[in-house]
């Protein structure tokens, strides 16, 4: 080994090198090349294992010359490893590039049906005052909807709640929430105050203001000492509570067969503010509600004693009360489905 044959390694180790940098096309080429040009036991220290041989006023300029050619080869992985890597961000950008002016595809979002919101509501605002809200069977016995109500078999007020039976003349699909005091005030001991909000049938050709189907919500109260003011009382912060404060309310004389004495409730017309317009008939008033102090008959029926306690009950359409806080003027919507309509209530 000699200084030239030596040096004619070096060169020709060079040479092949950058060919072979120039002609890598991966960042991990030239990671494999760096280790195998330049490592440990890289071609570079196997061309210097000869240096040995040579005198030793020749080893000072064969380390020269490998240094020379250690850094241009360096240099070269350098260079193209930064060309390489570039090349590979552009590549990686053009094949996972997002079209951000793609239209996103909307996530329907649903919500309440418009009168589960109001029953929603309704709860709230008497849960605030004890009401606890409790569930009575859609299919009814004739004597839980009607006789323990107080309303015999041949009773006139059945004209009223006609409707559809399940078998005739037990069962049948329940005309009002009502009987769901009697099954309270089996259930519970007072002091009761229940909320029964629920699914009501009537035998009814359907119009604007007619369905076979429709919403009430119940109220009753049981307690020694409860009177017609606690009556009152409760349905004035409802009714403002629902219509604003603002509004003015009044009991006027109704009849039902289930309280003694009876009422309508009404708020003034939200239309008109009471000085009578189409929406009221002209009277500046709406009724919302009946109500009245329990029967003491119904007290019986549902075994609680007369003498010692007293109740108030009420009983409204949640359509109706709908109607009145979005300004609904049709019935049938709230059963069509349409997600035009529902849409409107998010
Ligand atoms: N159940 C009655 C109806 O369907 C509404 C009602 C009136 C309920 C007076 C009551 C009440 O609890 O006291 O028309």
């Amino acid at each position: 080994m000699d200084l030239e044959s030596l040096r004619a390694d070096l060169e020709q180790l060079r040479e092949r090198a950058l060919e072979r940098i120039a002609a890598s096309t991966q960042p991990d080429q030239i990671e494999q090349l760096t280790v195998d040009l330049l490592g440990k036991k890289g071609e570079l220290t196997l061309v210097l294992r000869g240096i040995g041989a040579l005198p030793a006023e020749d080893r000072p300029r064969v380390g020269a010359i490998a240094n020379q050619v250690r850094q241009a080869i360096e240099a070269a992985l350098d260079e193209r490893g930064r060309e390489l890597r570039k090349g590979a961000v552009a590549d990686r950008l053009r094949d996972e590039a997002l079209d951000v002016t793609t239209p996103g595809r909307p996530i329907p979002r649903g919500a309440y049906h418009p009168i589960a919101q109001t029953l929603a509501r309704i709860a709230d605002v008497f849960g605030q005052f004890g009401f606890v809200v409790y569930e009575s069977p859609e299919i009814e016995d004739d004597l839980t909807n009607f006789q323990m109500l107080n309303i015999p078999r041949d009773h006139p007020a059945r004209d009223l709640w006609d409707t559809m039976y399940v078998d005739i003349p037990e069962h049948l699909l329940r005309t009002h929430t009502s009987p769901g005091q009697i099954r309270v005030m089996h259930a519970e001991k007072p002091p009761i105050r229940a909320l029964l909000p629920g699914r009501c049938f009537r035998y009814e050709a359907t119009d604007a203001a007619h369905a076979s189907e429709f919403f009430q919500v119940e109220g009753l109260m049981v307690d020694e000492g409860t009177t017609m003011a606690d009556l009152r009382g409760l349905l004035d912060q409802f009714a403002h509570a629902l219509f604003g404060a603002d509004k003015r309310t009044r009991f006027r004389p109704g009849y039902y067969p289930f309280t003694e004495p009876s009422v309508a409730f009404d708020v003034e017309c939200l239309i008109c503010g009471g000085r009578g317009c189409p929406a009221c008939s002209h009277t500046g008033w709406m009724a919302i509600l009946g109500a009245g102090m329990v029967h003491p008959v119904v007290l019986q029926y549902g075994g609680i004693d007369p003498e010692r306690y007293q109740g108030f009950a009420f009983g409204m359409g949640a359509e109706r009360i709908t109607n009145l806080r979005h300004g609904v003027g049709d019935l049938r919507l709230y059963l069509e489905n349409d997600l035009r309509f529902l849409e409107q209530f998010r």
